[in-house]
């Protein structure tokens, strides 16, 4: 039977690059859609910028443009990164659309028309010299329980005290080093605790995870807190109907961004948004998401709809969160990896793809990528393993055979092992064990190696007298290949893609797991996967390091924790090193020092990169590599004096260890332009 699913990721923020954070889920969700799809079901994808908030509005000023430009940048560039990672959203919408404005307005008129919606006035911190209101994040101050400094408005980083803003002590803005004063503003409120019973009764209709189930129920011990859903101006979001002056707390119209993409490609396609939607919808509705945003998605988006007279979700499917080399991805170890930096570092998407793949369970565990582990699972199974057998064994067909595949296969039980395995690799994906499903996959590859390894088609091919063996030993390896390109579909469409235009057939179905290529014609054998190399991993990890050191100006006036999170629940942040706030201490530990460019050299094969060498007042030189080459020509440099981190821990890069780094400003302009002291510094001096 045909099922009708909607399926959606988390709207990434507009303010920000994607990440291997955000690439997790878009993958999960990704292979999840595409093996729906090739079992021939109804299944759409939707998703879409989540464009509303202060830390978006603050951006978009810190870069002196509008925030309609900023996110409009933004959504293209996001664009971009998820179609490089073999992405295919049906509908990439944003949530600052007309559909989303009318769909928003008009969940909200309902609730409020259902008693959900209660006004009450509220004192909160003000900035009275940039005219907001802070939200918490923007709030800095002591923490009440333990007294450390520098602890955001909401929680302590070092006791892990949760809250209220006005109890931190002697507490300062974060965007201009203000103490905030106390101001009183009337607020809309969400009656999410009126919902307890509804909600208690959805969280047992099996749409959660046991973890989340366990969590909710965590949540509903300690009782449902009304929920604050309007912001005042100024505020870059959209007008609360009946509250002029009043915008929608962005949390608010943020997952009504699922609908309104929906309502997009409805638009788009001819399609009916009300099956997907309505109250008694047919259609099968699932959410990927992180284990940081379940509040949301458990509580208040079930409420939302059903009180807004909508379908409800079928599942949320929760997952953890991602960590690299074993610790939470690092700005300053360069593992806060962007989407861009890896395909620009030459990287294939389809192996982080299949390593994520290998890593997924389902479950709410968090997920490492250890680089070392990437580089030989990808080699070893994708290349090692599953390429092999098509390299091995095509040419023959091509070259002895016309690139004609034998009429008949024998009967071997290889064969219908293969085909069998359809079933258990379909229910692995259908229950998101991905990892199961490759492990699986994998284990048929290397009963096909040995198949290979036995039969021995190059030994064959050496007596004419084996022609028949020869055709019916390579037919049936290429079916095999096929079978396991067909299963690894979900993961790796781009490689199947290439599979079928070498087979010359259409593309592959689930179904067509129960048939046989044979007396088919194939074309020439190409090459289909490179190797990952290690230079290329050092590559993105320095390149994610300069760009962190290198962050535009942009950054050090918006508190980096409120942009990767605008919750007010007490709910974990992700796992992203970031704090922009420093004190002295923090700044006294990078040493900084004049140097004087003794040398600067090309490198060999390094786009980007000139090679320094540096006089820093030191007995020995150092080494530098600096990414400034599009800027300098190497001799007009040398001679001239600069500023360097002396303390930077080396590093290991393609080329050569970089023993430090030279400083330079770059911004949206074109540009770089390395800092200079003035005259009289002497190399070896302190910048302090
Ligand atoms: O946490 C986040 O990154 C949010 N932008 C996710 C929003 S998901 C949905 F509710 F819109
Ligand atoms: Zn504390």
């Amino acid at each position: 039977m045909t099922r009708t699913i909607l399926v959606t990721s988390a709207l990434p923020y507009a303010n920000g690059a994607i990440h291997l954070g955000h690439l997790i889920e878009h993958i999960q969700t990704d292979i999840w859609v595409r093996y729906h799809k090739m079992r021939g079901h109804d299944c759409h994808y939707v998703c879409a910028d989540d464009t509303h908030g202060t830390p978006i509005m603050l951006r978009a000023q810190a870069e002196g443009i509008s925030a309609e430009t900023l996110i409009e940048r933004v959504h293209a560039e996001h664009l971009r990164d998820f179609r490089g990672f073999h992405i295919e959203h049906d509908s990439y919408h944003s949530t600052h659309s007309e559909e989303n404005r009318t769909l928003v307005s008009e969940v909200y008129l309902r609730l409020r028309d259902a008693g959900l919606i209660e006004r009450k006035t509220i004192e909160q911190y003000y900035d009275a010299s940039r005219e907001m209101f802070l939200p918490d994040r923007f709030i800095k101050g002591q923490c009440p329980r333990c007294g450390a400094a520098d602890q955001y408005g909401d929680n302590c980083e070092v006791c892990g005290a949760t809250y209220s803003p006005t109890d931190l002590i002697n507490p300062v803005s974060a965007l201009s080093g203000t103490p905030p004063v106390r101001r009183e503003s009337e607020h809309l409120f969400f009656r999410l605790g009126a919902c307890t019973d509804f909600l208690q009764q959805w969280t047992r209709s099996g749409a959660l995870q046991r973890e989340a189930a366990n969590k909710l129920d965590e949540w509903f011990s300690a009782g449902l807190q009304n929920w604050d859903i309007s912001r005042d101006a100024p505020y870059f979001g959209f007008e609360i109907p009946d509250a002029p002056g009043k915008y929608f707390y962005v949390w608010l119209d943020a997952p009504v961004g699922y609908m309104a993409s929906s309502l997009h490609l409805a638009r788009e396609r001819g399609l009916d948004f009300d099956t997907w939607w309505r109250a008694d919808s047919p259609a099968e509705l699932y959410h990927f998401i992180g284990k940081d945003i379940l509040y949301f998605h458990a509580l208040f988006w079930p409420a939302m709809l059903h009180y807004s007279k909508h379908r409800t979700p079928n599942g949320l499917f929760v997952h953890g969160f991602l960590t690299v080399n074993g610790a939470k991805m690092s700005k300053s170890r360069g593992t806060f990896i962007t989407a861009s930096s890896y395909l620009d570092c030459g990287l294939n998407p389809e192996w982080l793809r299949y390593y994520f793949a290998g890593k997924l369970n389902g479950s709410m565990e968090d997920i490492d990528l250890n680089l070392q582990d990437f580089i030989a699972r990808v080699n070893s199974d994708l290349v090692g393993k599953f390429v092999n057998i098509a390299s091995r064994t095509a040419g023959f067909i091509v070259k002895r055979f016309n690139g004609r595949l034998a009429d008949r296969l024998p009967e071997l039980p290889l064969l219908n092992e293969l085909q069998l395995a359809s079933d258990t690799i379909a229910r692995h994906y259908e229950s998101l064990d991905y990892s199961h499903a490759m492990r699986e996959i994998m284990r048929l590859a290397d009963l096909a190696n040995q198949y290979v390894n036995e039969r021995k088609p190059w030994e064959i091919a050496k007596q004419a007298e084996n022609e028949h063996d020869l055709h019916e030993a390579c037919s049936v390896s290429l079916n095999l290949f096929r079978l396991l390109a067909l299963y690894l579909k979900p993961v790796l469409p781009a490689l199947a893609g290439q599979v079928e235009a070498f087979l010359d057939i259409p593309p592959l179905q689930w179904t067509d797991a129960q048939r046989w290529l044979t007396g088919h014609v194939i074309r020439p054998y190409q090459h289909l996967m490179a190797r990952v190399e290690q230079g290329q991993i050092d590559a993105m990890l320095a390149a994610n390091t300069a760009a962190a050191a290198a962050t535009p100006g942009a950054a050090s006036v918006i508190p980096a924790a409120a942009v990767s999170t605008t919750t007010s629940t007490a709910i974990p942040a992700a796992p992203v090193e970031e704090s922009t706030l420093i004190n002295v201490d923090d700044f006294a530990r990078v040493d900084l020092r004049i140097a004087r460019i003794v040398r600067a050299e090309h490198v060999d094969g390094a786009e980007k990169l000139l090679r320094l060498t540096l006089d820093v007042g030191e007995p020995e030189p150092r080494n530098v590599f600096a990414g400034i080459k599009s800027a300098y020509d190497p001799a007009s440099l040398e001679g001239r004096l600069t500023v360097m981190v002396a303390n930077l821990a080396p590093r290991k890069m393609k080329f050569g260890i970089s023993q430090g780094m030279v400083l330079a400003a770059s911004g949206d302009a074109p540009g770089l332009f390395l800092l200079s002291p003035d005259s009289g510094a002497q190399p070896g001096m302190r910048v302090k």
